[in-house]
């Protein structure tokens, strides 16, 4: 009998075509609908990459101002989904509370659809459950940090675009250019990125011909994991494990030596360092500019070049992106969350791709447990 031809963890395999992004290792290149994510971080809001990566184009500016005059009448926190949130244990990790939220809103949402064959809707229905995930999730994530702080929702702001009111909900004060230009690009840079663990789970769960808010919840439970999304919290661990610059060696030498996995570091895609690192490393060197925090760049940089040297792994986006946050005042619990709400643009793009061209996900596995046996003393019914 001849082996199969296994590919553990699906590595290397083309399992279908996308028009969303193209991830190019050998030219660490990243293009959301053919443009470079860089000059998208450089020269746009988010809402226009939203509307970007939904659409195939960027917006013209009418209808840039259309999607933010939806987005701002759908950004505050809805009384029952913060009555939600607050039934979540207050010690549970925030993904719980963000994949719980999505949850209740696509119930509230496709209440009194009946039938499943009804649920996975049209393109105008599913756009528009989309820029609504898109406009809440700012305000689930923000009063997260804020409960776990025991502090009250701040109201959203109509005069501030999206990343500006995302910090003025969470900070309740409102942020400086610097830091919002920071969390712009971070959002963008997050927004997408192929056929990525959570958006195949995305995608898996559309095929079935399920709805949006259900592929969306499945992609928030993959993404809490550490091996992805998680990935910048755990940074974050690290850092406050390191301490100093002074200290990376010596912990390097303890953590190698008991084969742990450094977060931030290695990519599935990327073998020569991940598109996304220059232009968040750069954000995060004006932050670090701006809050006078040399010792977060003394550190990153030590780690990052002992590392390399050491195993030749790079790091990915997670490893700006962590420290970043960190020195913007969010949480280090509340970085995948962020995570959530930039990525629920890429997943609504594939979950749309995934329907207008549809075939049932559903692959093959190669048994291999035990052989034929039976129940004893069963008599087959005659
Ligand atoms: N630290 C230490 N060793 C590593 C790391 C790391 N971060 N990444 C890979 N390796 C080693 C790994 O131990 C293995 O060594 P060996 O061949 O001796 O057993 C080899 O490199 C190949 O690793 P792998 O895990 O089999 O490769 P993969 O393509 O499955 O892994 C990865 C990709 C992202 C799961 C892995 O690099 C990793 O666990 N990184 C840390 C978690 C992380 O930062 N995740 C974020 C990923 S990017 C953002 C996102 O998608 O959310």
């Amino acid at each position: 009998m001849t082996e199969p031809d296994i590919k553990k963890g699906l590595a290397g395999v083309v399992v279908d075509y996308t028009a969303v992004s193209k991830v190019n290792p050998e030219t660490n290149s990243l293009l959301y609908r053919g443009y470079p994510v860089q000059e998208l971080a450089a020269t746009q809001p988010f809402e226009a990459v939203a509307y970007l990566l939904w659409h195939g184009e960027l917006p013209t500016d009418v209808q840039l101002a259309q999607l933010r005059a939806t987005e701002r009448a759908y950004r505050h926190l809805p009384a029952d989904v913060r009555a939600a949130i607050d039934l979540v244990p207050i010690d549970a990790h925030p993904m719980d509370e963000v994949r719980t939220a999505v949850s209740l809103i696509g119930a509230r949402d496709l209440a009194g659809t009946g039938s499943v064959l009804e649920v996975s809707g049209s393109v105008d229905e599913n756009l528009a459950r989309s820029i609504r995930l898109f406009a809440v999730l700012p305000a689930i994530v923000a009063y997260g940090q804020r409960r776990r702080r025991g502090q009250q929702p701040v109201a959203p702001r109509d005069d501030l675009d999206y990343a500006a009111n995302f910090l003025w909900m969470t900070f309740d004060e409102q942020a400086d250019d610097v830091v919002v230009d920071a969390f712009n690009r971070s959002m963008i840079l997050y927004a997408e990125h192929s056929f990525n663990a959570s958006t195949f789970t995305a995608r898996v769960v559309t095929s079935t011909l399920s709805d949006l808010y259900s592929a969306v919840v499945a992609a928030i439970g993959a993404l809490k994991g550490p091996l992805h999304g998680g990935a910048n919290e755990a940074v974050l661990h690290i850092f406050d494990e390191i301490g100093t610059a002074e200290n990376v060696g010596p912990w390097l030498d303890q953590a190698l030596a008991e084969k742990r996995k450094i977060m931030g570091f290695g990519h599935r895609v990327y073998k020569k360092g991940d598109s996304r690192v220059p232009t968040m490393k750069t954000a995060l060197d004006t932050l670090v500019e701006h809050y006078g925090r040399r010792d977060v760049a003394a550190l990153y940089e030590t780690l990052e070049s002992e590392f390399v040297s050491r195993k030749g792994i790079y790091p990915n986006l997670d490893y700006p992106s962590g420290p970043a946050y960190n020195l913007m005042g969010f949480d280090t619990l509340t970085f995948t969350p962020l995570f959530v709400a930039a990525r629920v643009t890429g997943w609504t793009a594939h979950i749309m791709e995934q329907l207008a061209s549809n075939a049932l996900i559903r692959p093959l596995s190669e048994y291999n447990g035990p052989d034929e046996r039976h129940i004893e003393g069963y008599v087959a019914d005659a």
